[in-house]
């Protein structure tokens, strides 16, 4: 993409995290869903990025609840992944085939509203030019909804010396070829395409859902308020509202 990047430099100078504390993924997960219900309140027509993996998963549920109510507050509201693998050689395990079940169907999303990744895109480099022209049209991301990776990745924006801004062709660490995702995926994916460090930090809220098993060290880092190239999720602490939603379990075992 030719981007400038992002390099590390150091300590925060912006501590705005709020960040709550909850004994389980269910109580994480609803208090994300009321965050998520306000702001479509707010805002019907708000764009959405959206993560996969188990982090949200209840999250969505949640939300997909609420789509099978009659008066639903998703008849405007736009989606967009937040990444994709590539490689997979069907579409079990992809990003694409998890928002369509867990988001685009449930509450009816209109093909308009949805700006997904095409992984089988000939020119990878023009299909990241083509979502980052959607986001320009789109955006910016009203509301981010993050996973944190267990090696501090956010998308697939992986620890390396220098971040890319914007919509990319990323090389993914190992801890990432080894995520449940693909687990059963005959030919495992050693790339994937994401939005930038910066598409991220330019939306205008993120909700960090801190959840799951293997991440105690890097939720540790992710606390203790300094910025490292090393651990991506990190430079949230430059973003001026995030929500980050920990389970409880995480910080006892980080701390
Ligand atoms: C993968 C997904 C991301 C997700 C992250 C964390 O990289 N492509 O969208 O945020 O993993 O996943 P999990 O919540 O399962 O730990």
């Amino acid at each position: 993409m030719g981007d400038p990047e992002i390099s590390s430099n150091g300590k925060n100078s912006r501590s705005i995290m709020n960040i709550s504390y909850f004994s389980n993924a269910s109580a994480m997960s609803q208090k994300a869903a009321a965050i998520v219900l306000e702001d479509l309140d707010k805002n019907p027509e708000l764009l959405l990025c959206a993560a996969t993996g188990s982090s949200p998963k209840m999250l969505y549920q949640l939300l997909a609840e609420e789509g099978q109510k009659p008066s639903s507050f998703f008849q405007k509201t736009r989606v967009i992944p937040l990444d994709e693998w590539i490689g997979l050689t069907t579409s079990k395990g992809s990003c694409h085939a998890y928002i369509q079940e867990q988001l685009v169907v449930p509450l009816q999303i209109s093909k308009d509203r949805y700006f997904g990744f095409n992984a089988e895109a000939a020119d990878l480099d023009k299909e990241c030019e083509r979502i980052q022209k959607s986001l320009q049209q789109e955006g910016p991301i009203d509301l981010c909804i993050l996973g944190l990776g267990k090696n501090g990745h956010l998308g697939f924006n992986e620890p390396a010396t220098e971040l890319k801004l914007h919509c990319h062709v990323a090389t993914l660490a190992p801890q990432s070829q080894e995520h449940a995702m693909i687990g059963s995926a005959p030919t495992k994916p050693t790339k994937g395409l994401t939005l930038g460090i910066q598409d991220i930090l330019d939306a205008k809220k993120i909700l960090l859902l801190v959840s799951g098993d293997g991440k105690a060290e890097v939720t540790k880092q992710l606390l203790s308020g300094s910025i490292t190239n090393d651990c991506p999720a990190t430079w949230l602490w430059r973003h001026s509202h995030v929500e980050c939603l920990i389970e409880h379990d995480i910080v006892n075992t980080a701390t």
